[in-house]
């Protein structure tokens, strides 16, 4: 009985171990953003504060309003203004760089949902859902990182506090 306690504290210990090395990989996953080959700061570009640009969100994400995808910004409109303005900076610098190679820059994509859902940024932005409230104050973070689950959950309990269609084909067609 002596050595059969503490090995069955030992085991105990290693359980709580992994179940928060474990929490942890998950957190990790959740929280951070995949490094981006190019630094994009949202504040400065559509926040709304001193020396910032206030862009509305539709500068960039052209399609957000008319289909299912808001799609990330070709090229072509950040050398509206990148393409003159002289710039020492390191990520400008790396900004011109593809623009000359003529290569895309291949962004990493931190939002989605699994094949089996359908979605539609459209008919939200028609309703009057704020970009914000499924993806955070975009206006104030210089890294792009996902705060909500967008998890069925997520989705069903707004649906059906704004009287919005919850049965299954409407978000699985
Ligand atoms: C000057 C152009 C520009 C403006 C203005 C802009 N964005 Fe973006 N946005 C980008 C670029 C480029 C990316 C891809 C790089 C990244 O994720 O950092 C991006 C990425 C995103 C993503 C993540 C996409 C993914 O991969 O899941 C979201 C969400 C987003 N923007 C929301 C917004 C919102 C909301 C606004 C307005 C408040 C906004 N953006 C304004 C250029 C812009
Ligand atoms: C309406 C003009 C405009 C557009 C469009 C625009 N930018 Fe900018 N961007 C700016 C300004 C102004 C700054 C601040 C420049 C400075 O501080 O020297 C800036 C800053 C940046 C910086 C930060 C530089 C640093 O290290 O401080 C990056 C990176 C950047 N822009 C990338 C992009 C990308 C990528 C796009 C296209 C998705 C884009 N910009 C579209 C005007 C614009
Ligand atoms: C009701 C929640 C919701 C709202 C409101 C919303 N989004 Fe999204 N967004 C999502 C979901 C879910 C995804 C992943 C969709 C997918 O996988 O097709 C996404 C993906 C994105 C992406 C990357 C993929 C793509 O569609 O190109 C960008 C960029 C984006 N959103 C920008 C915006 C902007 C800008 C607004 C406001 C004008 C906005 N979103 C409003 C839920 C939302
Ligand atoms: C903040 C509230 C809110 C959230 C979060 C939300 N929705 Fe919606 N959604 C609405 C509203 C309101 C409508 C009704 C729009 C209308 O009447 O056209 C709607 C409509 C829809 C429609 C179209 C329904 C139809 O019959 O055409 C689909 C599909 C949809 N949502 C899927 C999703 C998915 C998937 C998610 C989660 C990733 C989600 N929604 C998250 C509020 C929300
Ligand atoms: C408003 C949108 C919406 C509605 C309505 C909805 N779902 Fe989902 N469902 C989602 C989203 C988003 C996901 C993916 C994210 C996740 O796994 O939670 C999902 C995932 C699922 C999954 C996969 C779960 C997994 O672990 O991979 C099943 C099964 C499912 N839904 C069944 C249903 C059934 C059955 C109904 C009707 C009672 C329903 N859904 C209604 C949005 C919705």
């Amino acid at each position: 009985m002596r050595i059969i306690v503490p090995l069955i504290l030992a085991a105990f210990f290693v359980v709580v171990a992994l179940a928060i090395g474990g929490a942890n990989v998950f957190w990790a996953t959740y929280e951070d953003a995949p490094p981006q080959p190019v630094a994009f700061p949202h504040d400065i570009h559509a926040g709304n504060g001193v020396g910032q640009q206030n862009l509305p969100c539709t500068r960039c994400h052209l399609y957000v309003e008319e289909s299912r995808f808001a799609t990330i910004p070709p090229m072509s409109v950040c050398m509206e203004c990148h393409g003159n303005m002289q710039s020492d900076k390191p990520e400008i610098i790396k900004l011109q760089q593809y623009w000359e190679r003529q290569e895309p820059i291949p962004w990493q994509r931190i939002h989605s949902v699994p094949k089996h859902v359908y979605f539609s940024h459209k008919r939200h932005i028609k309703a009057g859902v704020d970009c914000a409230v499924c993806h955070g104050d975009m206006k104030v973070v210089t890294e792009v990182k996902k705060v909500r689950t967008l998890q069925m959950g997520f989705c069903v309990s707004c649906h059906r506090a704004n009287a919005a269609p919850t049965d299954c084909w409407t978000c699985h067609h």
